[in-house]
């Protein structure tokens, strides 16, 4: 756990490189050390130098925490092994006979946690389409108490207005939680939106480089709720390794000037995918004709690097050209520096019932790219040659 960083009137791109970095006091090495210790000797019984177990509390664990925490503007912040290790966490806020919202098109392994493991411990979820604000406000439950928020979602890239869905979970006092994963701090800051708690798989653009999993818990206010979050993250175990927390760090520092060049892959990319013959439709928030594209531009500060889209001739055409292409790498994750691309039918979205994928809206047809940092000439002429093919 970590404390808000005071510093957090300066620019997002000065917070990322110096807040929580600083943590050696005996040599001043410019970054932060990893200190590979299950253990921490007490200088006599009962006191300690802060840390005494690094399941409960390590330096280099909490120096991630304090980045993160001042990115998204909250109060307090844990580092965990993976994102699904942060959503776990936050779903153990609730108790049995507790009822969840989340949308009809979230993430798989979201979706997996919340319909075939939460219902073990009795805690129930309905999928509602979070677009229309009614459907929303009907669903609740007197046993309602959390609403569970992904936008964009993944992967059909719907935006959903955080700042609605958080006056009526504040107004029928439901915790709000938002999944941030997909835009990071840089591009949406959901606290200020009036979420109570950030989610994050920072596998994706907080690290960015595709060589760690790690999640990341925020919590909006110091109380109650960040405090029974603390004490979740040591109770269950899930906070990540001072390894992990070390790569992370070292990748989040170089988030703002990668996510403009993610955006400016994904922005190329479906224009280019637009005008394609054997592509159907387009979901990319930042095209004018989408039909997100007002409210992105309302609630966020980018419209991050993430694009889909249907192949014409269905899940057949989509496998065929997912074996075509020779630059991006089929694979799922994403918000890694170099481009992936990926079949949500048969890959990220596999967890899903057929039935739950056609509700969401989600094809055979249907691919999701993760735009990485190269040059954007060298993305689209291999996504032209794949498309070419019969
Ligand atoms: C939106 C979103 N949330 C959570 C997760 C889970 O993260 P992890 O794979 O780090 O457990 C993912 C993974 O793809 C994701 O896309």
């Amino acid at each position: 756990m970590a404390r808000k960083s005071s510093r957090n009137r300066r620019r997002f791109d000065t917070l990322a490189v110096h807040t929580g970095v600083d943590k050696d006091g005996q040599y001043n090495s410019v970054t932060t050390p990893i200190y590979p210790t299950s253990t921490f000797r007490f200088k006599r019984p009962g006191v300690t130098t802060g840390y005494d177990y690094t399941r409960s509390a390590n330096p280099t664990r909490d120096a991630l925490a304090e980045n993160i925490a001042a990115l998204e503007g909250g109060a307090s912040a844990w580092a965990t092994c993976t994102g699904m290790s942060a959503c776990a966490t936050v779903l153990m806020l609730l108790r049995s006979g507790d009822h969840v919202l989340a949308p009809h098109d979230l993430y798989g392994g979201t979706y997996r946690l919340l319909a075939s493991v939460m219902p073990r411990a009795g805690v129930t979820t309905s999928f509602v389409d979070q677009r229309a604000l009614s459907a929303v406000a009907d669903a609740i439950t007197p046993a309602t108490r959390m609403l569970w928020i992904e936008t964009p979602s993944n992967p059909l890239l719907r935006v959903v207005d955080i700042e609605r869905l958080c006056a009526i979970a504040k107004k029928r006092r439901l915790i709000a939680v938002v999944d941030n994963t997909f835009l990071s701090p840089l591009l949406q800051q959901p606290i200020a939106l009036g979420a109570d708690v950030v989610v994050h798989s920072t596998t994706k653009y907080i690290n960015g480089h595709s060589d760690v999993v790690g999640g990341a818990i925020v919590a909006a206010r110091a109380g109650r709720l960040a405090d029974d979050l603390g004490f979740l993250v040591n109770a269950m175990g899930t906070g990540c390794s001072p390894f992990d927390a070390w790569l992370v760090l070292r990748g989040v520092k170089t988030l703002g000037p990668r996510m403009a060049a993610h955006q400016r892959n994904a922005q190329a990319v479906a224009e280019f995918l637009v005008g394609h013959t054997k592509v159907r439709r387009v979901y990319y928030p930042g095209l004018p004709s989408d039909p997100n594209y007002k409210l992105a531009k309302k609630q966020q500060a980018g419209f991050g690097g993430m694009v889909s889209f249907d192949i014409r001739g269905g899940s057949s055409a989509a496998r065929r050209f997912l074996t075509r292409v020779r630059l991006f790498e089929l694979a799922e994750s994403l918000g890694g520096v170099e481009s992936l691309i990926e079949h949500p039918e048969s890959m990220s979205h596999a967890s899903m019932s057929p039935e739950q994928r056609k509700a969401a809206g989600i094809g055979g047809g249907t691919v999701r790219i993760s735009c990485g940092i190269e040059s954007p000439d060298d993305l689209i002429a291999d996504l032209k040659q794949a498309l070419a093919k019969r």
